[in-house]
């Protein structure tokens, strides 16, 4: 866990950089995937953004794709021309390109490209009262439209669709007054093109496909019209028993951006044969499929059906095409352009008995093409619940069904590394056998996946895994269906007016919550919660997952006090950082929850209560376990002062904690790393297992409650995985007097940072007490701050970065580090706060390390050990002039002690 936090915030940096040109300090140029585009270098949602800017950035999608943006926050000085500061958007390369809208004051902006191209132009005169924006955008395939929740305007701009025919000009066209509210049907379904003489529907999947089946032909009009050519400057029709084709200009450049066709026809009864010039050149993919160029071969008249697609730089072995059609494609994107490709081809004798050399099985002996003759399983290699897949993986499974039906994927078993937009590991679902055809999805993450269906009667499914981290992997069945069998699943049942609950309590479940599957994409529900003039409502928190990012900025719960949206945010959540409960000032609370186009979590299970509000309870007060409040300074008296023993419950000096048994070793060795500990010296020590398997530490402070740090489990809080084991002293052997228990309650810190991994700090209560003895013990709470250069220990079974011990409990006494020195530029650079304590050597060396994470940093103070910290974050392990950061248990003690009390 320790790593993992830091690891996480460096890969974070280096995903946007583009490089380019004047787009407001940030690059100007754009043509990765994904992006984020801001109106001022260090964008935060609260500093302004600079005057007289002018600023434009151009945006690319790789070809056949469209542009979609997105703002995450806008809000640039409003003025009912916008004349002042404004954004324009236009639909093309630069800003003679049609305008889809000037942009000012506070509204959202969502925008599809018609072309690869969208373009922006940024002006702000000399005042500069406003925060700006913040835009992503990603590359999609042309159909995709707008998403479930909006409608796409004429102009491409995308608005909510409870927008459409409220008599409001919304688009600015008109368009969703106009066109939408009139019903025009059209008796084509989605994936069919309407042809243009006779209306007759055709698969879309025909469109250029060399052979016109619109009466017009105008499925084959405007074909490969970048080029001007359909057969790349040979004729497109290659008609008796030899031929030659070729990229244009072989060997040498392809053109960018090209798409070209050769309809081969050889006498009936003959087959086809394709032989390769050894010179092949055609841009690959950066995963295992043809993503960007491709040569692509289909058999059959038309060309239905998939025989192979080529990229890379190795020629491939000769393939023949079973049947006397057949049709080679040629496509190339805005990228790279290399030599190209020449084929030979040739009539041979048809056999009957002829059968497709089984598929290359690919780097990693996995791809397979998959001929459809009954539902079937594919699975990552070795597919085994309780393991993992292997790093640095890809496989691409190929289905072909029977013409006239749809695949359905079902999953049974799903987990991957899960990234925003699923960068680093990830399943791909595509409509068909190419890259080329439509992405139906992108899945990552620990949910199962709700079913997947094609629309064409093939799917192709690619599985890649990249360097580092992994999961279990996936198991999934295949079926061909009908396509009116398809269950419509997936579409949101909560997008549009809030639901109104006034009961005096409820529950707030996401859509077609179960607790286990991922909650649909794009929803967008809103929940208002009435209570009575003079009662409040306390929202509890009984299960929550949202897909995890940085500032919440893509899937979130946001939780107001308030009727609406202008009342007081309390919060803002995804991950699986929440608190126990919420509670109103007002006696009104406005719930919303959004997520967006891709990536999930399991979503929530939430109940309210409306009461009477609570009496409030000064800072120098406490909070009884029944409520009322008494004076600080009561609390661990030695007098039942709360009247319910609530206020003794847990004590810093009790006479009794914090003094081992089995005396440890107190000195140093300086051994780099550490040394291994006596045997139950540090009896508060617990090791955290998640599946049976150690995952952090943590302290006993009181026979039932254990202190660990919040991002030991912000990724994970399902409570039947977890077990809090005591009395060890081997990580993965049993010990003879270790003690299990499990959790009943994960109290983190309201406060908790994920970013900042600041208040990192959390409590368990377990199932029952320990039984404390000589090896399993409570530790002391801290009364006074430890001082600068004091000697402290930590203790774990962390990563001992191939020192000695591993699998051992060690311990290493590490000196206190002034939090000013800490902090400054050559440490931990400003990124330690007020609730940290830092400690280490200058030379490094001995360190706390991944795996130690939650667990004691213990300072003696006379003759007791006091928890002082608990082990948080650092950068790296044991590194030169980088302090370990450690929980400042101190600023705690109150939380900690009314928690525990009001969780008997
Ligand atoms: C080539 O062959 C196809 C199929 O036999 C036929 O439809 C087409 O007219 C032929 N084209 C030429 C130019 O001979
Ligand atoms: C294709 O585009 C790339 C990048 O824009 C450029 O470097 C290359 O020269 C172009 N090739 C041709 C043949 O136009
Ligand atoms: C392959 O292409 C090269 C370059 O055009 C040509 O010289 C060579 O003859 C071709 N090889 C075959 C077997 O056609
Ligand atoms: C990943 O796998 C490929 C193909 O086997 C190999 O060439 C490459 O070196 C591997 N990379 C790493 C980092 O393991
Ligand atoms: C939601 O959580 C409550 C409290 O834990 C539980 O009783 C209830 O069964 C849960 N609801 C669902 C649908 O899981
Ligand atoms: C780890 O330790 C072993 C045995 O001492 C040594 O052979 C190996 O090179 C070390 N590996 C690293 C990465 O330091
Ligand atoms: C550390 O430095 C940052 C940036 O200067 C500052 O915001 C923060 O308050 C400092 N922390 C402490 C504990 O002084």
């Amino acid at each position: 866990m320790f790593l993992v936090v830091v690891i996480s915030l460096i890969i974070c940096d280096v995903v946007f950089a583009d490089s380019g040109h004047s787009g407001c300090g940030g690059p100007g140029f754009l043509n990765r995937h994904t992006g984020e585009i801001t109106s001022h270098n260090h964008f935060n949602n609260h500093n302004h953004y600079h005057r007289n800017s002018n600023c434009h950035w151009r945006i690319r999608a790789n070809a056949g794709h469209v542009v979609r943006l997105s703002s995450i926050h806008f809000d640039v000085e409003p003025d009912a021309n916008c004349d002042y500061d404004y954004l324009n958007i236009y639909d093309g390369s630069s800003n003679s390109a049609k305008l889809i809208g000037k942009f000012c004051g506070g509204s959202d902006v969502e925008v599809v490209s018609s072309s690869r191209y969208l373009y922006l132009e940024f002006h702000s005169d000399d005042s500069n009262e406003f925060t700006g924006f913040k835009f992503k955008y990603s590359f999609q395939q042309a159909s995709a439209g707008c998403g479930n929740s909006f409608f796409m305007c004429k102009n491409h701009r995308c608005i909510q669709k409870s927008f459409l025919c409220d008599q409001e000009d919304d688009c600015g066209d008109n368009s969703d007054e106009s066109a939408t509210c009139k019903v025009a049907p059209s008796n084509c379904a989605e994936n069919e093109y309407t042809c243009v003489a006779d209306q007759k529907c055709i698969l879309k999947t025909w469109l250029c496909d060399g052979e016109p089946d619109c009466a017009g032909g105008d499925d084959e009009a405007g074909c490969g019209l970048q080029t001007g050519i359909s057969g790349c400057g040979s004729s497109s029709m290659q008609n008796g028993t030899s031929g030659v084709i070729s990229s244009m200009n072989f060997p040498i450049e392809y053109n960018n951006d090209s798409k070209c066709h050769w309809d081969i026809n050889v006498p009936p009864g003959k087959y086809i044969k394709l032989e390769f010039n050894r010179t092949f050149e055609v841009e690959p993919g950066e995963g295992p499929v043809c993503e960007y160029d491709r040569v692509t071969v289909y058999s059959g008249s038309g060309g239905r059906h998939f025989v192979g697609e080529y990229c890379g730089y190795q020629a491939p072995d000769s393939v023949i095409i079973p049947g006397s059609h057949g049709i080679v494609r040629f496509s190339s994107d805005e990228g790279e352009s290399l030599a190209g490709f020449q084929i030979k081809w040739t009539a041979v004798d048809g056999d009957p008995t002829y059968v497709n050399p089984t598929v290359d099985p690919g780097p990693f002996g996995c791809d397979k093409d998959i001929y459809y003759n009954g539902a079937g399983t594919i699975q990552t290699p070795g597919f085994d619940p309780s393991g993992h897949y292997k790093d640095n993986t890809t496989c691409v499974w190929r289905i072909f069904g029977p013409e006239g039906y749809n695949i359905k994927l079902h999953f049974n078993d799903f987990g991957t590394e899960m990234s925003h937009q699923c960068k680093y590991d990830s399943l791909k679902i595509y409509d068909g056998p190419s890259a080329s055809d439509e992405l139906i999805a992108t899945i990552c993450g620990n949910r199962l996946p709700h079913e997947e269906w094609s629309k064409t009667n093939n799917m192709m499914v690619v599985f890649t895994s990249d360097k580092v981290y992994h999961d279990i992997g996936f198991r999934a069945v295949f079926t061909a269906v009908k396509p009116n069998d398809h269950q419509v699943t997936d579409i949101a049942a909560c997008t549009g007016t809030p639901t109104v609950l006034t009961a005096t309590s409820g529950t707030i479940l996401s859509d077609l919550y179960d607790g286990v599957t991922e909650y649909p994409n794009n929803l967008n529900c809103q929940w208002k919660i009435n209570a009575p003039v003079g009662k409040v409502i306390t929202l509890w928190f009984n299960a929550f997952e949202a897909e995890s990012t940085e500032n919440c900025n893509y899937d979130y719960l946001s939780v107001y006090d308030g009727k609406n949206s202008y009342g007081l945010l309390m919060d803002k959540l995804c991950g699986m950082v929440y608190p126990e409960k919420m509670t109103s000032e007002t006696n009104h609370m406005y719930i919303q929850f959004i997520s967006d186009e891709t990536a999930g979590g399991f979503g929530f299970n939430l109940t309210y209560t409306i009461e009477d509000p609570l009496p409030s309870c000064q800072d120098s007060e406490f909070r009884c376990r029944d409520t009322h409040c008494i004076a600080y300074s009561k609390v661990c008296n030695g007098h039942d002062d709360c009247g319910d023993g609530s206020d003794e419950l847990v004590c810093g000096n009790d006479g009794v904690c914090g003094r081992p048994a089995i005396k440890p070793i107190e000195s140093n060795t300086r051994i780099v790393g550490g040394r291994e500990a006596i045997p139950n010296s540090w009896p508060w020590q617990i090791s955290m297992k998640h599946y049976g398997r150690h995952n952090c530490g943590g302290s006993i402070i009181h026979p039932q409650w254990v202190v660990t740090a919040s991002h030991c489990v912000e990724d994970n809080r399902n409570l039947d995985h977890l077990t809090i084991e005591a009395g060890k002293h081997h990580e993965k052997k049993d010990d003879p007097h270790q003690q299990i228990r499990r959790v009943t309650k994960i109290l983190m810190h309201e406060s908790y940072d994920s970013d900042l991994i600041d208040n990192d700090i959390t409590l368990f209560k377990l199932d029952k007490p320990f039984i404390l003895n000589e090896y399993v013990d409570i530790v002391c709470l801290p009364e006074v701050v430890v001082a600068d250069g004091a000697n402290c220990m930590v203790t774990g079974w962390g990563d001992t970065k191939n020192t000695s011990g591993a699998g051992l409990l060690k311990q290493a006494l590490l000196p206190i580090v002034n939090v000013d020195k800490c902090n400054s530029t050559d440490y931990l650079d400003g990124d330690a706060t007020d609730n940290m304590l830092c400690a280490g050597y200058d030379q490094g060396g001995i360190d706390s390390c991944q795996g130690d994470s939650g667990g004691p940093f213990v300072c003696k103070s006379g003759t007791k050990w006091d928890l002082q910290g608990i082990v948080s974050w650092g950068n790296g392990c044991a590194e030169e002039k980088s302090p370990g950061a450690y929980t400042k248990v101190i600023n705690y003690i109150q939380w900690i002690q009314e928690m525990v009390a009001s969780h008997p």
